[in-house]
């Protein structure tokens, strides 16, 4: 990609293409192809920008990951232990969805070319390798890939790569109850380090035979504890955005426009004057794999959650803690209204979606 430096708009200028068979590889630039090859190798990147999304983006990051910290915590920590009482509402249905989706693929999956769950359990292995547990968080990954906000900046802070600032947002609110969280159950660092349950939680889930989640720090001190229980949380609120109308609809929902997969495996040479633009429709999705998205997409936009992140009758119910007024619920209640306030702003014009977005992973 190039970018403008004045607009801050990215601009194709170059896609290769690849399979496993190196030889078949090619490189597409305005130089070198037809309006007809080009298109198919803007159709092909904007492929794997889906496949990419969907998998490794959404399902790795919030499924994958969270799933072990989750059944380690319910192996290692009582159920009375503030730390249950913080994430046990976040924590309830994922694990019996991910069985369900490695049981289920073909019903409930997206029509990817990852048509099998061994497929998917390769990709995440090779993803996962040398991948440590903070990596999957926000400011990392902007960190990592070089990301800065002056380059996506144009006339307010990350307007031209909004997801990033929602992300963030999602974070920030995440930490700030993180924070509340542990200053109030933890006085001290010490508190953290003699607290077996919380140590007998991190050991299994460091640990290759249990959790093999990679990269947790040693918990010594209450500034290790917020990590990992910011990253936990964001994990799981960041999710819910995906049951929200406008995450799916109306961009992803053209399914042309972000392919889940491309229907002909045949890499097209790019000087190819043969290959015409209608040649390039038998390679977008067909009818069939129109609707087995349009199946999955509805999935989220279209089934209300057992369970809303905003309780049905107000931010001041159905708290965590048991005194009404421990600082704690104070902070879970400002946690749910900026939730609350993000939704309003980021509703289509049929109006916020309050209880649309899960208290847990659900689907
Ligand atoms: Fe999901």
């Amino acid at each position: 990609m190039e970018q403008d430096v004045a607009s801050k708009k990215l601009h194709p200028i170059c896609v290769q293409i690849s399979k496993d068979d190196a030889s078949a590889s090619q490189i597409y630039t305005q130089n070198n192809t037809t309006d007809a090859t080009w298109i198919f190798a803007l159709a092909a990147a904007r492929t794997a920008v889906t496949v990419y999304g969907i998998w490794l983006g959404h399902v790795y990051h919030w499924h994958i990951v969270s799933a072990p910290m989750q059944m380690t915590l319910f192996n290692n920590v009582k159920k009375d232990h503030d730390l249950r009482k913080l994430l046990d509402p976040q924590s309830k249905s994922l694990i019996g969805f991910n069985d369900t989706l490695l049981l289920l693929w073909k019903t409930i999956g997206p029509p990817t070319s990852f048509a099998t769950p061994d497929s998917f359990l390769d990709l995440t292995n090779t993803f996962a390798t040398g991948r440590e547990f903070f990596d999957d968080d926000p400011k990392v990954t902007l960190e990592k890939f070089g990301i800065h906000k002056e380059h996506f900046s144009e006339n307010e802070d990350w307007d031209r790569y909004p997801i990033v600032k929602q992300l963030l947002y999602f974070w920030d609110a995440s930490e700030a109850m993180v924070d509340v969280f542990v200053g109030k159950t933890y006085k001290t660092d010490d508190a953290v380090i003699n607290d077996t349950q919380l140590q007998n939680w991190m050991k299994a889930s460091s640990d290759p035979e249990e959790g093999n989640v990679r990269g947790l720090p040693k918990m010594d001190s209450r500034e290790a504890l917020k990590a990992v229980l910011t990253s936990l949380v964001y994990r799981v609120v960041a999710h819910g955005n995906s049951r929200q109308m406008r995450s799916l609809g109306p961009g992803l929902s053209f399914v042309a426009n972000y392919p889940p997969c491309i229907q002909n495996a045949t890499i097209v040479k790019p000087d190819d004057a043969t290959f015409k633009i209608a040649d390039v429709l038998r390679y977008l999705p067909n009818t069939g794999t129109i609707g087995s998205m349009m199946t999955f997409y509805y999935i989220f936009i279209f089934s209300a959650p057992y369970e809303p992140l905003l309780p049905l009758y107000g931010n001041d119910t159905d708290l965590y803690f048991d005194v009404k007024d421990d600082l704690r619920n104070k902070a879970l209640e400002i946690f749910r209204e900026k939730i609350g306030n993000f939704i309003v702003d980021y509703s289509d014009e049929n109006g916020p979606l309050i209880h649309q977005w899960p208290a847990s992973i659900e689907t």
